[in-house]
């Protein structure tokens, strides 16, 4: 008789500060190195000890990683470095066979390697990291948008000081980097495969639809979604084209065009499907084109009401970069998604 083998466990770690499709591309390369994919989350300390201060709490940073559906498993609080002592851990402990980061260099305030050991110790394996994207260019952007809506001077400079200073990179005055809002990203038919789940929904599926921006995915986003999946068995999201949302939210959003958030949405664990560049109104055309039967239609709107939004969001990150605190954000959104579910019971 065969012995079944052990699964092979892969750990990753990272800040997945504003977690954006590269870093779900990360873990879904991670998750396809092994059977298992155990993610640390890197804690808001050890973050501001090596790059600054982040822009999400360690809370809302473990909910997104959680959601992303190539995830088994996180380390909360995980360390910056990959010290002996946390190595081992890893080994024993978690049963960890690799350690995975992207091909970018990772190093620490001395300059040294911060995967050096796992290197030395041949448990470490690297991943491609995706071009394009990054949380320094996604904050770019949401400054230039600040900065745009916002006479505010002061402010908008204030942010820019703070989140130069704390990165260690330069935001230029234009917003980002890269001197532009505008992202032109668009994904191979690869990539939209890689990141689709195969199956469709059963002929006696309950189908949920849910449209919306969905821009700067966030842990609202989430919570919401993870409440519509469980109103039925097959969950299919709408995302809006970037002229929708420009028309009903001003010129300056989406921050994140329309491929973006569609790439982001499919990662979640709650998404069986996207419709990529839905309709504001759902045709009855477009039912029938896609033979979608539409049991609930849980529109964001509602939960944009509750303040469950990403403007809020930037409003919160902008506060929280120059005050250097939170103001109750989460308390917030955690009330709002209280009566949201509460809501969706009756
Ligand atoms: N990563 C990636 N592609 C990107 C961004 C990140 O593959 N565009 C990978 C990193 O190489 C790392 C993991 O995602 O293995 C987590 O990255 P993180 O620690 O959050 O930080 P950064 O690498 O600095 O990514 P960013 O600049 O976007 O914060």
């Amino acid at each position: 008789r065969r012995r079944r083998r052990r699964p092979v466990r892969v750990y990753m770690d990272g800040c997945f500060d504003m977690m954006h499709y590269g870093h779900c591309n990360a873990l879904r390369q991670a998750r396809a190195l092994g059977d298992e994919l155990v993610v640390g989350v890197i804690s808001d300390d050890e973050i501001k000890a090596n790059k600054g201060p982040p822009v999400t709490p360690l809370h809302e940073r473990m909910i997104m990683v959680r959601a992303v559906k190539w995830v088994d498993d996180i380390i909360p609080d995980a360390p910056y470095a990959i010290t002996e002592e946390f190595m081992n851990k890893l080994f024993n402990e978690y049963n960890i066979d690799y350690i995975i980061h992207g091909d970018d260099p990772c190093l620490l305030p001395d300059g040294t390697d911060a995967y050096a050991l796992a290197k030395k110790a041949g448990r470490y394996k690297q991943i491609k990291r995706t071009e394009g994207v990054s949380t320094t260019d996604i904050v770019g952007r949401m400054l230039l948008c600040v900065r745009e809506r916002s006479s505010d001077a002061h402010n908008h400079s204030s942010l820019q000081r703070q989140f130069s200073s704390g990165h260690g990179q330069k935001v230029d005055d234009t917003g980002s980097g890269t001197g532009t809002r505008v992202s032109h990203f668009l994904p191979t038919s690869r990539r939209i495969v890689q990141f689709s789940n195969s199956r469709g929904p059963g002929p006696d599926s309950r189908i949920v639809y849910m449209d919306g921006a969905f821009d700067l995915f966030h842990a609202g986003h989430v919570e919401i979604l993870r409440l519509a999946r469980e109103l039925g068995d097959f969950l299919l999201v709408g995302i809006h084209t970037d002229q929708t949302i420009s028309a009903t939210r001003g010129r300056h959003r989406p921050i994140m065009n329309l491929h973006e958030r569609s790439l982001s949405v499919l990662a979640c664990r709650y998404v069986d499907e996207v419709i990529i560049g839905a309709p504001w109104d759902v045709s009855k055309d477009m039912k029938a084109a896609a033979c979608w039967r539409l049991e609930q239609r849980c529109r964001t709107l509602e939960a944009r009401a509750e303040g469950l939004c990403s403007s809020h969001t930037m409003k919160g990150a902008a506060t929280q970069w120059s005050n250097g605190h939170t103001t109750g954000r989460r308390e917030r959104r955690t009330a709002a998604l209280e009566k949201v579910a509460v809501k969706q019971r009756r």
